[in-house]
Order: C-alpha cells, then sequence, then structure tokens
C-alpha cells in the first residue's frame, strides 16, 4: 500500500504553557500525519504566583506519544519509521529535581481553581514555577536598583533583569525551599527549564539520563552569555547560582541520547517559518504572543524594549543565529481567563462568535498586564484593568476588547522592531492557536495597516522542532536548504479599515496602558 512508501517520519514533543502535544511528521513532504494534545494544569497558589507540575507534565507528554502512535498504527502508518523526536518547550519556566531520587524539589500546598468547585486545596504536589509568575517581584526591583539601566549584565544576555526569566526563580527555590537548598549543598541538585527535564526523564532519569539543554533555552535564564555561547561565570556569581547544577548547553539540532533536538517554542515557530534570512519574522499566538525577528549571526540590541536572544543554532559547528523578541506576556492566557476565571464564555470558538457580533468594543479597552507588562515596557507593577465602561457595555464589547487587546500589544512590539531596525515590515507572518480566530487575524491587519499572513498548517512550532530534529547529523532525513523547503499554502489578511481610524484607536489604547501602570505605587 502508498503507506509504506511514506518514508522516514519525524516527532516532535511541543510542550507549551497551556497544552502539551505530540506530533508525528512526513520528512519528505512535511506533511502532519498525526498528533494529540493534552491540556495542562494551572495553579495560581497566590496573587501573582503562577505554577505547574513538573510531573503532570511528563505524564501529558506519555500520554501524548502513545495517543498519537496508537492513531499512526491505526492508519497502518508504521512507527519504526520514526526516526528522530525533537523537543519544543514553554521557555523560562524553572524547576530543580534530585538527581538520586529523580523528583522534583519543590512542594507547596496548591489551590487549583476550577469553575465547578471554586478553591479546592490539594496538599503537596511538586511544583515549576512558570515562566508568567510574579513572586520575585520584589528581588527583581532590588537587583535593577542595584544596576540601573543598560548594564553589563544586559549587554552579555540580552535582557533586561524581570521576573519573566529563569535565574531569579532559580535564586527563589534556592532561597525558599529547604529541599532545594539541602540538595544543592549536597550535590544532588539539577536546574532545568522543561525542555532540561523532559530530556533527563526521556533518556533514563535517575540511571544516567542526559542533562542538556540547548542556546535557544540557555539564552533565556539570564545566566548565560550570547556572546561566548557559554554559561557566564560572572552572571552566575551575580545570582550567586553554583555552575554545577546547570545542564550542559548544546546546539539545537544534534543527537542527545534518544532526543535528538531542542528548541525554545518561539525560536522553533522561526524555523517551522523558515525565518532563515537576516529580517525575516513571524509572531506566534501561544499563551502568550512572541514576535521574532531574525537578525542574522550578530546578536543586535534594541533601544526600544526589545530583548536579543539566540534564534537557533543548527548543529554543533553551525554558527548562532541571533533574533530580537517582541515578548507579550498574556494573549492565549486572556481567553483562558475569560473562560476559567469570569465565567463568560465555554469555549475560545464563542468568544470569536460574542465579538463578531458586536463587531466594536464599543469604547471598551482591556489591557491583559497580569503579570506585569512585558516587552516594550518592562513594568512588573503594572496590573490588569478594564476601562471606557458604560451602562451599554456589555460580555461582547469585552470579548472584542479582550481580541484587540491581543492585535494592539503586537502593534506595540511591531513599532518598536521597525523603530529598532529603520525598516518596516510589510507584512506579517504569523502563527499558533490563535491564530485559527478569524476574527482576530482580520483585526490584526486592521491594527497594523499591513496584511497579516498564516500558514495553511497551524503546528509550526512543532514543525520546527521536526525540522531541526530530522537535519540533524546522523539523523539527515530531513533538508533545511531553501530549494528542498516545500512550498507552504498560506492564507492571507488584507488591512479593511483606513489608518486614520485604527491610529485612533491604538492612541486610546496607549491611554489604557498609561493607566495599567506603575498600579501598586
Ligand atoms: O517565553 C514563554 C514562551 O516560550 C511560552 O510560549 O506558546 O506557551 O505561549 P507559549
Amino acid at each position: 500500500s502508498n503507506r509504506i512508501m511514506l518514508g522516514p517520519l519525524v516527532a516532535a514533543i511541543d510542550q507549551g504553557t497551556s497544552s502539551t502535544r505530540f506530533l508525528v511528521f512526513n520528512a519528505k513532504t512535511a506533511e502532519l500525519l498525526s498528533h494529540h494534545q493534552v491540556e495542562i494544569k494551572q495553579s495560581f497558589p497566590k496573587e501573582g504566583w503562577v505554577e505547574e507540575d513538573p510531573k503532570e507534565i511528563l505524564q501529558s507528554v506519555y500520554e501524548c506519544m502513545d495517543r498519537t502512535c496508537e492513531k499512526l498504527t491505526q492508519l497502518n502508518i508504521d512507527i519504526s519509521n520514526i526516526k528522530a523526536i525533537g523537543v519544543t518547550n514553554q521557555r523560562e519556566t524553572t524547576l530543580v529535581w534530585d538527581k538520586e531520587t529523580g523528583e522534583p524539589l519543590y512542594n507547596s500546598y496548591l489551590l487549583l481553581y476550577s469553575p465547578e468547585s471554586n478553591i479546592q486545596i490539594i496538599p503537596d504536589l511538586f511544583g515549576c514555577l512558570v515562566w508568567l509568575d510574579l513572586r520575585t517581584q520584589s528581588t527583581v526591583e532590588r537587583l535593577i536598583n542595584k544596576t540601573p539601566g543598560r548594564n553589563k549584565n544586559h549587554l552579555k544576555t540580552g535582557l533586561p533583569i524581570s521576573t519573566y526569566f529563569s535565574a531569579v526563580k532559580l535564586r527563589w527555590l534556592m532561597d525558599n525551599v529547604e529541599k532545594v537548598h539541602e540538595a544543592v549543598l549536597s550535590h544532588r541538585a539539577m536546574f532545568g527549564t522543561v525542555d532540561s527535564w523532559l530530556i533527563w526523564c526521556l533518556t533514563g532519569g535517575k540511571k544516567g539520563g542526559v542533562h542538556c539543554t540547548d542556546v535557544t533555552n540557555a539564552s533565556r535564564t539570564m545566566l548565560f552569555n550570547i556572546h561566548t555561547m557559554d554559561w557566564d561565570p560572572e552572571l552566575c556569581k551575580y545570582f550567586d547560582i553554583p555552575m554545577e547544577i546547570l545542564p550542559k548547553v548544546r546546539s539545537s539540532s544534534e543527537i542527545y541520547g534518544l532526543m535528538v533536538s531542542c528548541l525554545g517554542d518561539q525560536s522553533a515557530a522561526l524555523v517551522g517559518q523558515m525565518c532563515f534570512k537576516d529580517g525575516q519574522a513571524k509572531n506566534t499566538y501561544g499563551t502568550g504572543c512572541f514576535l521574532l525577528k531574525n537578525v542574522g549571526t550578530k546578536p543586535v540590541m534594541s533601544d526600544h524594549g526589545l530583548l536579543t536572544t539566540v534564534a537557533y543554532k543548527l548543529g554543533r559547528d553551525k554558527p548562532a543565529c541571533y533574533a530580537l523578541e517582541g515578548s507579550v506576556a498574556i494573549a492565549g492566557a486572556v481567553v483562558r481567563w475569560l473562560k476559567d476565571n469570569l465565567g463568560i464564555i465555554q469555549t475560545s470558538t464563542e468568544l470569536e462568535e460574542l465579538a463578531a457580533d458586536v463587531g466594536t468594543s464599543y469604547g471598551c479597552y482591556f489591557v491583559p498586564a497580569f503579570s506585569g507588562l512585558y516587552a516594550p515596557y518592562w513594568e512588573p507593577s503594572a496590573r490588569g484593568i478594564i476601562c471606557g465602561l458604560t451602562q451599554f457595555t456589555n460580555r461582547s464589547h469585552l470579548a472584542f476588547a479582550a481580541l484587540e487587546a491581543v492585535c494592539f500589544q503586537t502593534r506595540e512590539i511591531l513599532d518598536a522592531m521597525n523603530q529598532d531596525s529603520g525598516i518596516h515590515l510589510s507584512q506579517l507572518q504569523v502563527d499558533g492557536g490563535m491564530t485559527s480566530n478569524r476574527l482576530l487575524m482580520q483585526l490584526q491587519a486592521d491594527i497594523l495597516c499591513i496584511p497579516v499572513v498564516k500558514p495553511s498548517m497551524p503546528e509550526t512550532t512543532a514543525l520546527g522542532a521536526a525540522m531541526a530534529a530530522g537535519a540533524a547529523e546522523g539523523v539527515s532525513v530531513w533538508s533545511l536548504t531553501p530549494e528542498d523547503l516545500t512550498e507552504v499554502t498560506s492564507e492571507k489578511f488584507e488591512p479593511q479599515i483606513n489608518p486614520e481610524e485604527s491610529e485612533l484607536r491604538y492612541a486610546r489604547w496607549k491611554k489604557a496602558v498609561q493607566r495599567a501602570m506603575n498600579w501598586e505605587t
């Protein structure tokens, strides 16, 4: 049968903030053959705290793998044709585990929120500190006062000091969790972001798992020097982190035991969108929203609040490529908030329908600064606000304002990017879960005043991880040379409102942002 003719397959584990996926692609055609997705619980034990359970994350990976393989078998596809598995992940999310027991080291009483039962107390779960977590805000403010402006740290890391990145989360674990403190002293502690945790577990765990990360994930810790491409002793000293607990840093495309490649999810999306050339950019709408522009093999520092980060290094002997990144903390998360916290929608499709019913926010602006504001502001003390309400405002307007917020935030980072480079992007390549929302895509084109282009295969992040895995030396079933890349079919959304109207709405948004700033002072 033609099934046997499929040739080599490559799989990707895509471990995002909101869900885990396992996907299998045909290495010759880039066709997605099968996949499975499982949602991840998030807990908010205190105001501003965001945790996930590393064991649940690992279980979800196994479940997705099993279910996808079952589906492939039902399709008569031989799973032994899977030649490599790549990992891509939510970045910055931090945990410490014990290398002898294999157990994550952090137990707390988790308060799990569920719409049916309100607050549920579940004792003794183990947690990762999710990138969105704000518990390190006071530490960050203290450090910023100590080293203000664009300091030496910033020049080495490409990052402002922020609650967003791993070093402060790791510091918090070391300072506040007795078990972590003890494990560090007795040389049993391993630090990792989610990629390291999964790779270690999947390559044998306590029986000899590989403790590594890749350059893209390492570049989000504030401990990694993006010029030398290694952990930086001075930065480790600054945050007082013992270097022996750090994973080994590898390229994004090479064999690390049973796993083959690893890329932070935003880097993977850049690869999956085939933005290999200087100046090419993509915007991914996931839990947050991340616009990355490839700037080539030399890091470029931003003057407008963007991050400099490692885009990828596709092989041990290949050069590293860098990106400018505009990170927005809350995009898809605002939909989940409207669903879980306010209960005004049951599903995300309902949000689109509600918003489409009115086609306007009727002057309502929603700044979802739940975790402070990231790019271009980097203001941890900002908090969310909804303003411009009248008695006329209803949940449809609120739904519309939530979608508009995602578009305005993207406009802010696109403006910063254009100002930094002096060159204006003529269209925006997009991907991620929220791009299935056609109203959002149209609104985005209207607010940016440029066309928005979305690929017909939305799983770009996983595709990028599969490409890197399939192209790794020793696997070599996928070619990354542009001539061999499969033509991507896409859909284009053209701006439909006049630029004056767009500017007016954007100016109001900016006013709303000012009100969300410095909420606590
Ligand atoms: O930096 C956080 C980012 O990697 C999370 O991505 O797709 O879960 O919103 P996502």
